[in-house]
């Protein structure tokens, strides 16, 4: 019993006991900060256990005061970190009062959302403990005042929703956001927006670490999301596309403290389907857990489809499509024309006229074959890939009609091909070439009746118009 004496800091001894300052934060340096430093983090490197993050503050209020009441010795985990050691009982350094105000500090210091403390609750639990003469263990706390279980490693998370149409991820702190929520579940869902498309959300909480170590994150999204961890960006996955791309998914490592890292997700969702996945583990462990409604690589949720242009609008459909490879993306004009992009070969690949598509296959489920067009007759424009190897896919931007202009990195060089409803039955292609000064031959199909040539040469800082007729 005499362990833990040696323990009392200085400030204990010199404690005068008329002290009638209320001042939680005074009232901690004095009495608790010895120990539990003065950041909460627990003294001297983190020898003694933390009160910033620790799930021993959180929950039922009564268990803070029945130990600065009573002190804990023994065996605890706290932040996933074993201590085996002693806390000397303050009730009776402590008044009331100041119980109150210490603990309505710790409670609500260093990111901390434990509960307020009421003057009454500190008198019930004096007269409560008051015949007890040993210090608690931290066994018999837990059954007295059991943890609250934190669903997920994301505590005290918010979701704010933004409303805007990105291709990249914008500057959220320079947007209004429309409304902010508490999660209490720990999940992150993008469905919590309510909205198809257009949008963006940005979680904010803590990641809770068991321990100091590295961490291994795994972020995808549909479209862009971005991981940032004690402010330094951990994860990204960059402008537009679909879950599951490994060219798009994002890992990153993070040396954290054991218990409350605080943690920021952008996300932006711009047309077609949805979703973000994100999962953490400790470096060289197997096992992702998973911190999103989304498993990872996995089908989108609802997709959100047009299947007729409407309003003028040109339509998006971002499923598998038959004929089309698989990162075929699909875009019914207004002008009877349909346009079947392939992101893997960097090219159009299929044209058809008439009614653009049938997606009730695909409502529900992914996984079921390859979506036929809804025409009698397809023309295939390209199958195979013509760029260089170098080529690669940076996305598509639409314009405020919904057209969509692809937009292509070569070496030094950038290709922008965009597609535009012209007159009925025709389909207006705009293809720009700039930086470098290779000079590119784009071909641009082998049917006659749809498009005069078949390929077209393209210099750099020249753009040029082909037009495809279908009818
Ligand atoms: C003399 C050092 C010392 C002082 C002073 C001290 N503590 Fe502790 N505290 C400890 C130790 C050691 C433990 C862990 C005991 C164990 O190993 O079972 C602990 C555990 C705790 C815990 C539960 C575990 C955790 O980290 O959340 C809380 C809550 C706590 N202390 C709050 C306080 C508050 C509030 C004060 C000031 C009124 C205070 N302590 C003052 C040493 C101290």
């Amino acid at each position: 019993m005499t362990k833990f004496k040696l323990l009392l800091p200085l400030s204990l001894l010199l404690t005068n006991p008329n002290l009638r300052a209320q001042d939680g934060q005074q009232l901690y340096g004095l009495y608790c900060a010895a120990c539990h430093a003065s950041d909460g983090k627990g003294a001297t490197g983190g020898a003694f256990p933390p009160l910033a993050g620790s799930e021993w503050v959180h929950g039922d209020p009564k268990r803070s005061v029945a130990i600065i009441l009573k002190g804990l010795q023994g065996p605890i985990e706290v932040g996933g970190k074993a201590y085996n050691l002693a806390m000397p009982p303050q009730g009776d350094a402590l008044g009331d009062d100041q119980i109150v105000a210490i603990l309505n500090f710790v409670h609500k210091s260093w990111g901390n959302k434990g509960e307020a403390v009421k003057r009454d609750l500190v008198r019930i639990a004096r007269t409560e403990f008051a015949s007890r003469t040993t210090l608690w263990t931290a066994p018999e706390l837990l059954k007295l005042f059991p943890l609250e279980k934190q669903p997920t490693a994301l505590a005290n998370l918010t979701s704010s929703v933004y409303k805007g149409q990105w291709i990249y991820m914008p500057h959220f702190e320079k947007i209004q956001s429309e409304n902010v929520e508490e999660e209490h579940s720990g999940i992150l869902n993008t469905a919590l927006a309510a909205l198809k498309e257009d949008f963006g959300i940005v979680w904010q909480g803590d990641f809770i670490a068991p321990a100091n170590g590295e961490y291994d994150f795994m972020l995808d999204a549909d479209d862009g999301a971005k991981l940032i961890l004690n402010g330094k960006n951990v994860a990204e996955v960059k402008g537009i596309g679909p879950l599951g791309d490994k060219n798009r998914s994002s890992q990153g490592k993070a040396a954290l403290k054991a218990g409350a890292n605080p943690v920021r997700i952008e996300y932006f969702q711009g047309k077609g389907d949805q979703g973000i996945s994100l999962g953490w583990k400790p470096a060289g462990a197997k096992q992702w857990q998973w911190l999103s409604s989304n498993p990872p690589k996995s089908a989108p949720g609802s997709p959100s489809l047009i299947l007729t242009p409407m309003d003028g609008k040109t339509a998006i459909y971002r499923n598998f499509i038959e004929g089309s490879s698989p990162r075929g993306i699909s875009f019914g004009f207004p002008v009877g024309v349909n346009l079947v992009y392939s992101a893997d070969n960097l090219a159009p690949e299929l044209l058809w006229a008439g009614t653009f598509i049938d997606a009730g296959r695909h409502w529900t489920d992914r996984g079921q074959g390859f979506q036929p067009p809804l025409a009698e007759e397809v023309v295939k424009l390209t199958n195979q890939r013509f760029l260089p190897p170098t080529a690669r896919f940076k996305g598509y931007s639409l314009d405020a009609k919904g057209n969509p202009t692809f937009h292509i990195e070569l070496d030094r060089q950038l290709l922008s091909d965009g597609f535009a409803p012209g007159t009925t039955g025709t389909l207006v292609r705009t293809i720009k070439l700039s930086g470098g000064t290779s000079v590119l031959e784009i071909p641009l199909g082998d049917n006659p009746l749809v498009t005069p040539k078949k390929s077209i040469s393209l210099a750099p800082g020249k753009s040029v118009t082909v037009i495809y007729k279908l009818f």
